[in-house]
């Protein structure tokens, strides 16, 4: 079983991280499109067509599904855009449904993080229509972190900084939930556990995202069929086979999400 996963950039590795500790038997290839990031800042016309590339490059690489481990891109791309090509393909979108389900009996309010393009997007409004009956859910763009994220720079107050300067309007104290609806926003929990109360809740969708990859190819973990035996993890970006250098950067990255799995 081969898996293609792709993001604009290194957010997606969060996907990844996830994948390689709940399908040990499968190769995966990793697409960064590095040239374009950030996705959240473009319009929905040139998403698509980054996305296009994308999937056109990952089906020549035969891969068996696609993971969009990307909310921005699953925003732009539509249910017939997804059901156009020959293999699953997995999108992502920010767990809210997973917030309210989880936590919406508690006293306080959802906060919901992602990129100007997922926040303005239609589809996103469409779920927090479906899933927010009690009108406890508020939204807010934070394309700062995506910066700070393709950066490296995990220890910085200007991080604190940003998210004090951009919460600003929002009563923080009120929350009980904070959903992390981008995947380069994963870096930061230790951030975020800084300027929300002790208790709030941090929600990604990753592993939900790793359970509809399963149902999607009709597996259960434990069925999942072993790899070839050749290099487990292939990397890109942007088309491009990784250098020595962009590979101990996606080192520093995986280590990073090592070390947040504890916190
Ligand atoms: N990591 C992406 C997401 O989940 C988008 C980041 C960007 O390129 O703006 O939305």
């Amino acid at each position: 079983m081969r898996v293609g996963i792709f993001d604009s950039g290194i957010g997606g590795l969060s996907v990844l991280h996830q994948a390689l500790q709940e399908l040990p038997e499968a190769e995966f290839i990793y697409y960064a499109d590095e040239e374009h990031v950030p996705y959240g800042e473009k319009t929905g016309k040139q998403i698509k067509g980054y996305i296009d590339e994308i999937i056109k490059f990952l089906l020549k690489k035969r891969v068996d599904a696609i993971v969009i481990a990307c909310n921005t891109a699953t925003s732009v791309a539509t249910k017939e855009y997804r059901s156009r090509f020959p293999v699953p393909i997995i999108g992502m979108e920010p767990a809210v449904k997973q917030a309210v389900e989880l936590y919406g009996h508690l006293p306080g309010r959802i906060l919901v993080a992602a990129t100007p393009v997922t926040i303005a997007g239609d589809k996103l409004h469409h779920l927090v229509e479906q899933v927010d009956r009690e009108d406890k859910v508020d939204l807010v763009a934070l394309p700062g972190l995506v910066r700070f994220a393709e950066k490296g720079d995990f220890d910085t107050d200007e991080i604190t900084e940003y998210l004090k300067q951009e919460l600003k309007a929002y009563p923080l104290e009120r929350y009980k939930a904070f959903v992390l609806g981008c995947t380069h926003f994963n870096y930061f929990k230790a951030y975020y556990k800084k300027i929300f109360p002790e208790n709030v809740k941090y929600v990604d969708g990753n592993a939900g995202t790793i359970r509809q990859l399963l149902r999607k190819l009709g597996y259960q973990k434990e069925e999942m069929p072993r790899a070839g035996g050749g290099e487990r993890i292939k990397y890109y970006f942007s088309g491009a086979p990784v250098t020595a250098g962009d590979r101990r950067r996606i080192n520093v990255y995986m280590e990073q999400l090592g070390r947040l799995d504890s916190i």
